[in-house]
Formats: structure tokens, C-alpha cells, sequence
């Protein structure tokens, strides 16, 4: 039986639609409907626009009454976590902030090895739970599809273990969850060169990725401490081949992984916090799209990605929360593209279109992003008259009510 109902009045609602999927944008180009109404029909939106006329149009339909002054929006789209992990790195963020550099602190045993063996030694059901308490967060705070990486098993039932537990968070929780295989993150103990590990990742794990249908997306960390240029073609050749979505983890410290994902048909480059002129053009040229991980810069004390200027140069920008133990602690997703807003002077229409329709292009999802006819009925409201509220509280004015396929979950 399909079921209808009409929410609202909302005082403003934003479609974040008919904008462009790149480029600049300025908030005077945001649809902004005053006193609106959404018709939901099961799990999707078949009607957006003014209360008054949707319910008169629809006297019969049910109402959700919303009777505070509030703001909607699209439900927040997390395109990079990692928060399938266990173990914390509080005394590796402690040792960097008392001076100790990245390579001192990994040769102390911190660093992603630290996550690893504390990931490994968990339980699946322990990381399952971990797991869930992370997406209930992010979902109390409006994301409502959350990316998560593999990448702290490093071993091919490791990573496997890691898999299966995303799976089962996303079969569990009412948020989205898209699983990506980041086996490709650093080189385990276990393997003294790249190329060997690589080439067992793909002889024995992709093989059963395929036959358990664990993901259909590949991370790789292209750095020169984890996977170089070099190393990393070809295995993103290989598993393009295998028809696999590609995305990158590149220019973090420094350049060279945006050039690989822009050659390898990656869906996105993420950090670029190194990227240049040169990177930006380019990426400008491309069909990848840039993903800003302003978690990290705060996590890490690092400069931002370049988010102005690829914007200004053409590019799509995502932004995304890279929610993990090492870099990026925090995970408040809407306090850090608040922040990124504040010190790289973009617009609301350009941090909440990283937050929804182009983190959704990132992910290739195009059955989200926006709040109009046909799409996913996620929709997240804040309890304020004025969108302009939302970032200006950096993250402090919080969500009040969220709606995951049409069906009410904060
Ligand atoms: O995106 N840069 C590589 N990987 C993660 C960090 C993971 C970790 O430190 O545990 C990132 O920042
Ligand atoms: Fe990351």
C-alpha cells in the first residue's frame, strides 16, 4: 500500500536544485521556498512547495505538522569516513601537538599501524557496535548516507572482517552506508614492498570482494609513506578493469595523487591540502570531482584544501568529514565545512552543495542531494527562521529533526 503524507510548514526550505554541478555559487542563486510543504509517498518526495497549496491540493493526506520555525535542507552526504575502526590515537594527538613530528610518532608505534593491530584484534561484533554508535552520531547530527573505508585490516580476512562489518551496518542502520576497500592504505608489517602486497590484494582479496559483493568502490593512499604514482596506476588499472569505482586519497602532504586519479577515471580526488595551480587546472579539465577534508586540517593543524580556488577555477567541491582515529578525531561534519566555509570565504550555496547534490555526484548517487519530485525523501531540519543560522553557528546550531526515507529517525 503506498503511503502518503505532506510535511510542513517549514518557514524556508531548500531545494539545493537547479544549481550548477560545478563552479562557483552565490546564495542570492539558492531555491529558497518560503512556508513550503513536502508530499511523501513511501520512501520518496513527489511534491515540493507551498504548504498552503499542497494542502489544499491534497486535503486528505496525513500531516506531519512541524510547528517551530525550522529550515530544511537535503540530508547531509559524509563521501569519506573511516569509522570502522577501533582503539583510540588520543596520545598520538597529544604527542604532535607537543612537538613530535608524523614519522617519530609511527616509529613509536602510533600512527594507522596503531589502528590496525587495534582493529584486528577486535571483535567483528565489537567493531560492528563501534560502528553503529559512530553512524547514530552522524545521523543525530543530519547525515543521512555516510561513506566507510576498509583499511585497518591490511591482510585479506582482515580487510574482509572490516567489509562485512560495513555491510552489516549499512543492512542495520537507517542511514545510507557505502562501503569502499581501502586495503590499498599503507603497506602492512607483514609485507616488505608494495608491489607484493598489492599483487595479493589482487589475486586473493578482490577476487572475494566479487563473490560476496562487499563493495564496488577502491580507495587507494597515494603518498610517498604509503603508495607512490608510480605503484598505484596500475593497480587502479586493474581494478577499473574489474569495473570497480575508483577514488583517491591524493595530495595530502604532497602532489601527485590528484594527476593518478584524474588518469585512472577516479570519481574523486580527496585532501589536496598540497594541490597547486597545476593540480587545480587540471582537475578543472576533469571529470573528478575534488572532495575538501577540512577535518583533517583541523585534526592534523594543516593548511585547508584549496577550496576557493577550485571552485573559482571550475571544479565541483565535496566536503567530507574523513572521520578517523589519526587525522581527523572530530567527525562533526557541518562544524568543520563551517569552518572551511570561514577560511576559505565560500558561500552557504557552495558549503551546503559540498554537503549535498555534488557529495552525492563524489558517490555517484544521483537519487539524492536535493529536495525535489523523485528523489529520496532524506531530509534534515534546523530550528531557526534564517539558513544563513545553520553556519554561522559553526556546527553549534544543531539539527532538530531528521527524516531517512520519509520516515521521521531524530
Ligand atoms: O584520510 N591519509 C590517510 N588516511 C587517513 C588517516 C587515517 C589514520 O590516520 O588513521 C586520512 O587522513
Ligand atoms: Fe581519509
Amino acid at each position: 500500500m503506498t503511503k502518503r503524507k505532506l510535511i510542513g510548514p517549514f518557514r524556508q526550505l531548500l531545494t539545493m536544485a537547479n544549481l550548477p554541478d560545478r563552479g562557483p555559487l552565490k546564495d542570492e542563486q539558492l531555491e529558497i521556498i518560503p512556508e513550503a510543504g513536502i508530499l511523501i509517498e513511501n520512501e520518496k518526495i513527489i511534491a515540493v512547495g507551498s504548504f498552503k497549496v499542497l494542502k489544499q491540493k491534497h486535503p486528505k493526506v496525513s500531516k506531519e505538522i512541524i510547528r517551530e520555525d525550522m529550515v530544511a535542507l537535503p540530508g547531509w552526504i559524509d563521501a569519506h569516513t573511516h569509522i570502522c575502526f577501533a582503539g583510540s590515537r588520543a596520545k598520538d594527538y597529544a604527542a604532535r601537538n607537543n612537538g613530535k613530528s608524523y614519522l617519530e610518532i609511527a616509529k613509536a608505534g602510533g600512527g594507522i599501524r596503531s589502528t590496525v593491530l587495534h582493529t584486528r584484534a577486535a571483535e567483528a561484533s565489537k567493531l560492528f557496535d563501534l560502528t553503529m554508535q559512530r553512524l547514530d552520531r552522524h545521523l543525530k547530527n543530519g547525515v543521512t548516507t555516510v561513506e566507510i573505508k576498509s583499511g585497518y585490516g591490511l591482510g585479506v580476512e582482515e580487510e574482509l572482517k572490516q567489509l562485512r562489518v560495513i555491510k552489516q551496518a549499512d543492512q542495520k542502520h537507517a542511514a545510507d552506508v557505502v562501503s569502499t576497500c581501502l586495503a590499498a592504505h599503507i603497506i602492512p608489517n607483514e609485507f616488505k614492498d608494495a608491489t607484493s602486497y598489492l599483487a595479493q590484494v589482487q589475486a586473493e582479496l578482490v577476487p572475494r570482494i566479487l563473490n560476496e559483493k562487499l563493495t564496488h568502490r577502491f580507495d587507494i593512499f597515494i603518498e610517498d609513506t604509503a603508495f607512490t604514482p608510480e605503484i598505484a596506476k596500475p593497480y587502479l588499472s586493474f581494478l577499473r578493469e574489474k569495473g570497480f569505482q575508483l577514488t583517491v586519497h591524493g595530495d595530502q602532504f604532497s602532489r601527485g595523487g590528484s594527476q593518478v586519479a584524474i588518469d585512472c577515471g577516479a570519481v574523486s580526488v580527496d585532501h589536496l591540502e598540497a594541490s597547486g595551480e597545476q593540480e587545480i587546472k587540471a582537475l578543472a579539465q576533469s571529470k573528478t570531482i575534488p572532495v575538501a577534508l577540512p577535518g583533517a586540517s583541523i585534526g592534523l593543524g594543516c593548511s585547508f584544501a584549496p577550496a576557493r580556488k577550485l571552485l573559482d577555477a571550475g571544479c565541483a567541491l565535496a566536503i567530507a568529514s574523513d572521520w578517523n582515529p589519526g587525522s581527523a578525531p572530530q567527525g562533526n561534519l557541518l562544524a568543520q565545512a563551517a569552518i572551511l566555509g570561514a577560511f576559505e570565504q565560500l558561500s552557504a550555496a557552495e558549503v551546503f552543495a559540498g554537503l549535498s547534490f555534488r557529495a552525492a555526484q563524489a558517490l555517484q548517487l544521483f537519487d539524492r542531494g536535493t529536495l525535489v519530485s523523485g528523489k529520496m525523501a532524506d531530509i534534515i531540519a534546523f530550528p531557526t527562521e534564517h539558513f544563513s543560522e545553520i553556519l554561522y553557528h559553526q556546527g553549534m546550531l544543531k539539527v532538530k529533526k531528521v527524516w531517512k526515507k520519509g520516515q521521521i529517525v531524530e
